[in-house]
């Protein structure tokens, strides 16, 4: 079994059993040398060269781990690079989009199997409303396949001025912006009650600037910034709630960090009809359903 901490090359006891044993061989070799003279010396001998050879497999042992254990996290790192690679190959097989997309992956952007997993959502579900909490690669993403399907609308909420001006560009480029709006919508402060939390003060998007004339299909929450707060998306659901189509979904990224993952807890907590389900990706991400009350009932035997 592959062990959880990368072995070092040496332990303290790699090192300090040299010295012990030195220092043995000194107390023993040079009383053998002096009472049994040749004979003594030759015993000494042999006995250092003995702890020698013992050493140095015993330090064999430790570097030969270390370098199965390096070998077995780089297969494990290659195998998630290619899973990225196809995810990426996938989406701009569908999508073919006509100038270059920006970087995937990056510290605020989305990995390719979550906008994979986007993108097929929204080819499969056909959302004629999508809402997205935080804007940017997969405004585009999403934007290309409401686009492919002729129909549809993404409204993405973005607090940075600066990034929605550039997501609005973007879409501008790849000829998109008539399936998108990027809305810039200020974080502004909310009172939620919200057991699960011990807490009333929040803040989120600045939700009366999306103007929704329909009720929301899809949801996708990617925003705003873990740094903002301590569960920083965990508003979207109470604050969109009634905004939500029975049946509609949302995903949620980020699903390996804890915040997010009390977050989901939370939102089923404070709403029964939601399901939720787990997607093992790159960083983890949720996909939950608001199930009506009669299909909820149903599922609950
Ligand atoms: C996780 S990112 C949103 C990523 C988006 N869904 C995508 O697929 O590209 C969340 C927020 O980070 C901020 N952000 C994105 N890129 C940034 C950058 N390079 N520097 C600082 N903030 C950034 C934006 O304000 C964005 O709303």
């Amino acid at each position: 079994m592959a062990e959880r901490r990368r072995p070092p090359f040496y332990t303290n006891s790699n090192l300090m059993l040299p010295i012990l044993l030195t220092l043995t061989l000194a107390a023993v070799g040079v009383p053998a040398v002096l009472w049994f003279g040749i004979a003594g010396l030759a015993v000494a001998l042999s006995l250092s060269s003995g702890a020698v050879v013992f050493l140095v497999l015993r330090s064999q042992r430790g570097v030969a781990r270390r370098l199965a254990w390096d070998a077995r996290a780089n297969r494990e790192l290659q195998r998630r690079h290619f899973q990225q690679t196809e995810a990426l190959l996938s989406v701009f097989a569908v999508l073919q989009p006509r100038a270059p997309l920006p970087q995937t992956r990056e510290k605020f952007a989305a990995s390719p199997d979550f906008l994979r997993v986007v993108l097929t959502e929204v080819l499969t579900t056909r959302p004629s409303l999508v809402v997205e909490a935080s804007c940017g690669l997969s405004t585009l993403i999403i934007a290309g396949a409401l686009k492919q399907l002729g129909a549809g609308r993404v409204v993405s909420m973005e607090h940075d001025v600066f990034y929605a001006e550039q997501t609005r560009s973007l879409l501008r480029v790849h000829g998109l912006d008539g399936f998108a709006t990027v809305v810039h919508a200020p974080l502004v402060p909310f009172t939620l009650e919200v057991a699960a939390f011990d807490r009333h003060d929040w803040q989120w998007y600045d939700v009366s600037r999306l103007r929704l004339e329909q009720s929301i299909d899809l949801l996708i929450i990617d925003g705003p910034p873990s740094t903002l707060q301590p569960f920083a998306r965990f508003p979207a659901l109470p604050i969109l709630w009634n905004s939500l189509r029975a049946g509609a979904r949302i995903i949620l990224d980020d699903g390996d960090r804890p915040d997010e993952r009390a977050a989901v807890a939370a939102w089923c907590g404070q709403f029964p009809e939601l399901s939720s389900d787990f997607l093992d990706l790159e960083k983890g991400a949720f996909v939950l359903s608001r199930t009506s009350p009669a299909t909820n009932h149903l599922n609950r035997g």
